[in-house]
């Protein structure tokens, strides 16, 4: 690989170059760049629901719960980004080879959620225990097992929070190796032996980190609501996430161990968040399904491959760049489209991807281009202007769902926030569609109808 010197970008230059601005034209965005950071209240609610509600923040944005220097290591971010992006394309071609048909996905339930190094994934609050520990916690619809730092710990891991202290919680309960926790952790791949008596999980994520320590369960709050007996791991070890300062991960995959599974005797099997931008306002992940059985989305169905019940799979049909359909053929996406939190840049088929990338470069000729960014071909240099006009994108889905992206969803770093998937020569690949794109739609995975429902503007 090309030496590529390390890019360390102040987060509010680089980051927060375009703010979402709805423009005159229906093909063409428009929005200020080089904006001040304000953080403030969520702008919108979420759809009314019977559930749990908590605020989301973005790990690096102004409304964050961890201070940090807010500097980003962007080449850092981008390559771990494209390992995750290549595990998950390689675990679905796997699973379709052993079925024989990409196509064997059926209409169910959807899980997952992956944890990144140094990278940009989205936090909530919540509390762990009795008396009641606050724990700022990564979320991941790419991954199902949910953990946090554990005591004892020599060094422990630095973070904001304090790190939980099983001992001082009256509610804290080890598994034992024997129990049905424990063995169901064997079936879906997370256990790891006893240490004593004590069932012992890991969690392997896709960008290469990883976690381990004694599965537990203790008393969950969640803003005014409570889970009695949450199933997570207590770590002690790992590796990769050093450089977070968070307390730990909460899994929203498909599989048994996820938070959604847990609590959907409770809330009913379906939640929905919205990420917010770095410098805009606070997000919201809602437990539940809106109580107005979501009439303001746009929802296309739900699938799930039965090797990887983690990821939730939806099916991408066409793509419209400046208002034109970009022209591939719709077999292209056959592999389907795994949407993950925990993906930064979405990965297209390299047909589509090419095809794209043509038609938005056409529509920008009006500004320089820039060099390449790591995976971002198709880069800019916008100089000293406050505001920039892009084509505007819609992703078309199964069912014919239209999701017309925030400009937010459209850019990063000053270049296209798209890349190819790595096709390895395969004719059809799976796409996977990234936090960028999915940034102030409130998304709604409903497991128990099967769709995925896009709310524009929600945040
Ligand atoms: C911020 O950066 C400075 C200089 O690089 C360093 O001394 C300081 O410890 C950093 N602060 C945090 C909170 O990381
Ligand atoms: C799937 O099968 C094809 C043809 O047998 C093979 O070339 C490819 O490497 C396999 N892919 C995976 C991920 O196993
Ligand atoms: C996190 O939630 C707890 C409990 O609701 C609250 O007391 C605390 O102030 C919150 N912390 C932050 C940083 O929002
Ligand atoms: C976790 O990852 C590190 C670094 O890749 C590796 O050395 C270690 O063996 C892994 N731990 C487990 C339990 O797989
Ligand atoms: C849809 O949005 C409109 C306008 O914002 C609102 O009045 C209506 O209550 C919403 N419908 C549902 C089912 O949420
Ligand atoms: C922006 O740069 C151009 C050319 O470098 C210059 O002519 C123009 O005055 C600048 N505008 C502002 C607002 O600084």
């Amino acid at each position: 690989m090309a030496t590529v010197s390390k890019l360390l970008l102040l987060l509010f230059y680089s980051y927060c170059s375009l703010v979402a601005h709805a423009g005159d034209s229906p093909s063409y965005i428009t929005g200020s760049i080089k904006t001040e950071a304000v953080c403030s209240e969520p702008k919108a609610a979420p759809s009314s629901s019977a559930g749990a509600t908590v605020t989301l923040h973005h790990r690096h944005g102004p409304c964050s719960l961890t201070p940090t220097n807010q500097t980003l290591n962007v080449e850092k971010i981008l390559l771990s980004d494209q390992l995750r992006a290549s595990n998950i394309q390689r675990l679905l071609s796997a699973a379709a080879n052993a079925t024989g048909d990409a196509q064997k996905l059926e209409a169910t339930l959807p899980t997952t959620l992956g944890a990144a190094l140094d990278t940009l994934q989205y936090v909530i609050n919540v509390s762990i225990g009795t008396p009641a520990v606050t724990q700022t916690v990564m979320i991941d619809t790419g991954s199902d097992i949910s953990w946090v730092h554990c005591k004892p710990c020599s060094p422990c891991h630095a973070q904001v929070d304090p790190v939980f202290d099983p001992s001082e919680s009256t509610t804290y309960s080890p598994f034992s190796c024997g129990s049905a926790a424990c063995a169901q952790l064997g079936v879906d791949g997370g256990a790891a032996g006893c240490s004593g008596s004590q069932c012992q999980y890991i969690v392997r994520y896709l960008d290469g980190s990883n976690t381990t320590g004694t599965y537990s369960s203790d008393t969950l709050t969640l803003g005014p609501n409570v889970v009695p007996g949450f199933q997570f791991g207590c770590s002690r070890a790992g590796s990769g996430f050093e450089v977070e300062k968070t307390a730990g991960l909460m899994g929203l995959g498909g599989g048994a161990q996820s938070l959604v599974a847990q609590t959907a005797a409770t809330f009913g099997p379906a939640f929905s968040y919205c990420l917010p931008t770095p410098q805009a306002s606070s997000g919201f992940l809602t437990l539940g399904a809106p109580s107005g059985g979501g009439g303001n989305f746009t929802t296309t169905r739900m699938f799930r491959s039965r090797e990887v019940p983690t990821f939730y799979i939806v099916f991408l049909e066409e793509i419209r760049v400046g208002g034109t359909r970009v022209n591939v053929a719709p077999t292209v996406f056959s592999a389907g489209s795994v949407m993950d939190s925990g993906t930064i840049i979405t990965r297209l088929p390299p047909r589509a991807y090419s095809a794209m990338r043509s038609a938005f470069r056409a529509g920008m000729l009006q500004y320089p281009r820039a060099k390449p960014l790591e995976i971002l071909d198709t880069c800019y240099d916008f100089g000293n202007l406050t505001r920039v006009t892009v084509p505007a994108v819609e992703l078309v889905f199964d069912g014919g769902a239209v999701v017309d992206l925030d400009v937010h969803g459209i850019m990063i770093f000053d270049c296209l926030a798209f890349a190819p998937s790595d096709d390895g020569g395969a004719s059809s690949v799976p796409s996977i569609i990234g936090n960028v794109q999915q940034r102030t739609f409130e998304v709604l995975h409903d497991v128990g109808r099967g769709t995925i429902g896009f709310r524009a503007g929600a945040c």
